[in-house]
């Protein structure tokens, strides 16, 4: 039978580096992810998780080494790339003045769809995002729960082969946030999307992801499956949570500069 890790990366990259200023945000990194992982970018406020991801989908360019996404490079083919993923950025990204129906259609058309494509591709995607009786209300008086469902639908509408997810359940409750893991396991499993999310959850690390990348100071500390993290830890029965303590030291959920706790704050208050 042929190993899962023989198949050909979707997600290659290689010496990525990217500093602001004196701060040394991503350094040196490398890592691939195999077609139809939910591959997780783990790490405290300010590891550089972001900024890996931003450099992925080429918002920002690396200032050292390459990526391949999807066979194409994100230095010389960017609008190949940018057509082969969605992305859910860590701030929300949906018009609340908007239906989920209005928003959907309105970032298709972004895309070049055409009115008669879109009508018959927003509804599957309101369908499977749980949001069809949802569908013609403004988003604002959407829940947070909502509010990601319909960004993750925006996402996936041009039926990209990747998703990024960055901390997709910040600012949720824990029933939203349990009911969000449903929908991105569905993804998965029956759309057979790649997956890229960042989180600092464990729990959510643990049940969503089927590789994992622990991240500390823009290095990438530890690679593998929970398995393999638990062998290299030397800790057979380790949760991530124990795992992320042995590898990166005790987790301070309100670490990070106060930018970073504001932001969160901000979509906290947006989403509730
Ligand atoms: N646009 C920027 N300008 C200056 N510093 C930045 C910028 N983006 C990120 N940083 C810094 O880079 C580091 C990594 O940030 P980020 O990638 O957002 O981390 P994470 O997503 O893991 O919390 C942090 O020290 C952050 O303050
Ligand atoms: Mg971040």
């Amino acid at each position: 039978m042929m190993n899962a890790r023989d198949l050909k990366p979707v997600i290659q990259v290689e010496n990525f580096s990217k500093s602001f200023g004196s701060v040394k945000a991503v350094d040196n990194i490398s890592f691939q992810v195999i077609p139809g992982e939910c591959f997780g970018l783990l790490g405290p406020n300010g590891a550089g998780k972001s900024t890996t991801i931003k450099m992925l989908i080429t918002l920002l360019p690396p200032d050292a080494g390459t990526a391949i996404v999807n066979g194409f490079s994100i230095t010389s083919q960017g609008a190949h790339v940018r057509e082969s993923i969605g992305y859910v950025p860590q701030s929300l990204s949906v018009d609340g003045v908007l239906t989920g129906y209005e928003n959907l259609m309105f970032f298709g058309k972004l895309y070049g769809w055409s009115e008669k494509q879109l009508k018959d591709r927003v509804p599957l995607v309101l369908e499977l995002m749980d949001l069809k009786e949802a569908a013609h209300r403004q988003v604002a008086h959407y829940s947070g729960g909502m509010v990601r469902r319909l960004e993750i639908g925006q996402a996936i509408l041009h039926q990209p082969a990747v998703v990024f997810l960055d901390e997709p359940t910040v600012g949720l409750d824990p029933v939203a946030r349990h009911a969000l893991w449903k929908h991105i396991q569905e993804l998965r499993r029956h759309h057979l999307v790649t997956l890229f999310l960042t989180t600092h959850y464990m729990d959510e690390a643990q049940e969503l992801c089927s590789h994992i990348a622990i991240m500390n100071h823009g290095k990438i500390v530890v690679n593998g499956t929970l398995q393999e993290l638990r062998k290299i830890a030397k800790l057979p029965k380790a949760s991530m949570n124990d795992l992320f303590v042995r590898f990166v030291g005790p987790i301070d959920s309100e670490k990070g500069d106060l930018n970073n706790v504001s932001k969160i704050r901000r979509i906290a208050r947006r989403l509730s």
